[in-house]
């Protein structure tokens, strides 16, 4: 019996779904903490650069491509990759728009729950009870988060953040259950709208603070923006940032983040998509949106609140590192500022939705390989999903040392895999569909013009863009990790090797599937 083709319902609803999977923890922790690391207004340069050169031109190819992939009957990775390049092999390829993902979500949604125990942490006061004690927030932070021990999370009388990370998988997993119409669209209706109101709401709040510390008058909102734009900072000139290869590298790294690019998530989201469709306009208009949230909402509220309560320390202090504006400087933040308690909920309830319409997208991409490779329904699919997902989640909680598995993950593939298929997409697009081909499939229904200048950007520019970036990056960031892999640590279990051992794995049981897809493909290719 043929499979019944999903669809979103509405065209507006097919935008904040994408939009919703662009915005998420790298909009509002992985952006700022990016942002004061390497300059602020200097790091605004290569991030716009590369916004330009490979971000909005592989989104335009990921949405075009993945409409494409849809109309020849595939909604997953392998199915699309496997149609487009007309080989087999190309299915394998596929196979790393369906691990990456699945592999992200594992520490992903361990974050998603950190957000919520915060959400609920101002709500019931217990926030508020640590005053503004940078050490009493920071031990409150390590000491949730199992950051002391591996085990911690578990170990804990209390086992409290374990009980947000069960909110977190059952949110998930009963909204994937429900399908892409019923499920992640309609959460994306009420989620969008909702946390931009809740950003907005903060955003005014910080930007109407003035000074708040009576004796530094200097640390004000004006001072704060400038934090954040200011293209020299009090240590660095403009050139002397930008000559720093590794602001750039961190730029194109959080472009593709924060997009959702390179991760496969936009193919499947558009293959949902009708053959007409636009995907022009609509690809536009979540970049935009995504930007949105990323610059204005994210950014202007991280760095400035900090600033202002804490000074340059609280912005660039040694001790911030992706987590640290937003799980300890912030939460000081909000402890001193006047109805704090309110400001505080909504900034990490805010965090919690973003954090889900992101994570529901990283599951979708396995269903739809495990239903159309399988031929299993939906309960099946989301029965083996939830077990694969629970046993990788389990070991990011439970090695939570210094986030040694979560970061091991997360190197491997958030950061190297996503380069390898963000160019093999382009190169897709541009050399093997064909330029010609890929630009009027993008061109297809499209609702604004789309210049002819695209075609050098997405054949030449953005591949070489992508090459040199990748090859820098490897060169400063390879030798550290394969060092990191040889060496077996002084005390505990090799968590690195271990958490590479999972990723392995779960590759194999994909590759399988991929294996068993295939074959069911040929066989239906073979009676057509
Ligand atoms: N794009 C998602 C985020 O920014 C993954 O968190």
């Amino acid at each position: 019996m043929a499979r019944q083709r999903e669809r979103w319902g509405t065209r507006v609803g097919a935008i904040l779904a994408v939009t919703g999977s662009a915005v998420g923890l790298g909009n509002f922790l992985r952006f700022p903490g990016q942002a004061a690391k390497y300059g602020g207004g200097a790091f605004m340069i290569p991030y716009i650069i590369a916004f330009i050169i490979v971000g909005l031109p592989l989104a335009w190819a990921e949405w075009a491509l993945g409409r494409y992939g849809g109309s020849m009957g595939h909604n997953s990775v392998p199915g699309i990759f496997r149609s487009l390049t007309k080989r087999r092999s190309g299915a394998y390829i596929g196979l790393l728009g369906t691990l990456m993902p699945v592999m992200i979500y594992m520490f992903y949604v361990f974050v998603e729950a950190w957000c919520l125990s915060y959400a609920w942490d101002f709500l019931a006061g217990n926030m508020s009870a640590l005053g503004s004690s940078a050490e009493q927030i920071k031990t409150h932070f390590e000491g949730s988060v199992g950051k002391g021990a591996n085990g911690a999370v578990f170990s804990t009388e209390t086992p409290r953040m374990l009980f947000f990370v069960v909110i977190c998988f059952v949110v998930n997993f009963v909204l994937i259950y429900r399908g892409v119409s019923k499920g992640i669209e309609k959460f994306c209706n009420i989620a969008m709208p909702l946390l931009v109101v809740c950003a907005i709401i903060v955003l005014v709040r910080v930007l109407t603070l003035g000074a708040p510390v009576a004796d530094k008058p200097d640390q004000n909102v004006i001072n704060g923006l400038g934090a954040m734009w200011n293209t020299s900072g009090p240590d660095k000139s403009l050139m002397q940032s930008l000559s720093n290869p590794e602001v750039w590298l961190a730029a194109t790294g959080q472009i593709f983040f924060s997009l959702s690019v390179g991760f496969g998530l936009i193919l499947t989201y558009a293959s949902y998509l009708k053959r007409d469709d636009d995907v022009a306009l609509s690809s536009l208009t979540a970049a935009a949106g995504n930007g949105f949230c990323e610059i204005v909402l994210g950014g202007m509220i991280a760095i400035p609140a900090a600033f202002m309560f804490l000074g340059q320390q609280g912005v660039t202090g040694d001790s911030l590192g992706t987590f640290a504006i937003g799980f300890k400087a912030l939460p000081n933040v909000f402890n001193q500022m006047p109805a704090g308690q309110v400001f505080g909920f909504l900034f990490f309830f805010l965090l919690f939705l973003a954090a889900v319409t992101s994570s529901l997208s990283m599951l979708q991409p396995s269903i739809a390989l495990l239903e159309e490779g399988l031929g299993i329904g939906r309960k099946a699919s989301v029965t083996i999903l939830s077990f694969i997902t629970l046993t990788g989640t389990s070991f990011v909680v439970y090695f939570s040392k210094n986030f040694a598995a979560m970061d091991t993950i997360d190197f491997w593939m958030a950061n190297f895999f996503i380069f390898i298929l963000a160019t093999f997409q382009i190169i897709l697009f541009g050399w093997i569909v064909g330029i010609d081909k890929g630009m009027a499939e993008l061109r297809r229904g499209a609702e604004i013009h789309m210049p002819n200048i695209l075609k050098i950007v997405l054949k030449y520019i953005a591949p070489l863009y992508l090459l040199s970036v990748f090859g820098l990056w490897c060169y400063y960031q390879l030798p550290g990790r394969f060092k990191a892999i040889i060496t077996p640590p002084k005390d505990g279990p090799p968590v690195v090797l271990m958490s590479l051992g999972l990723i392995l794995v779960v590759a194999a049981f994909f590759a399988i599937i991929v294996n068993l897809a295939n074959k069911r493909w040929d066989k239906q290719e073979a009676s057509k």
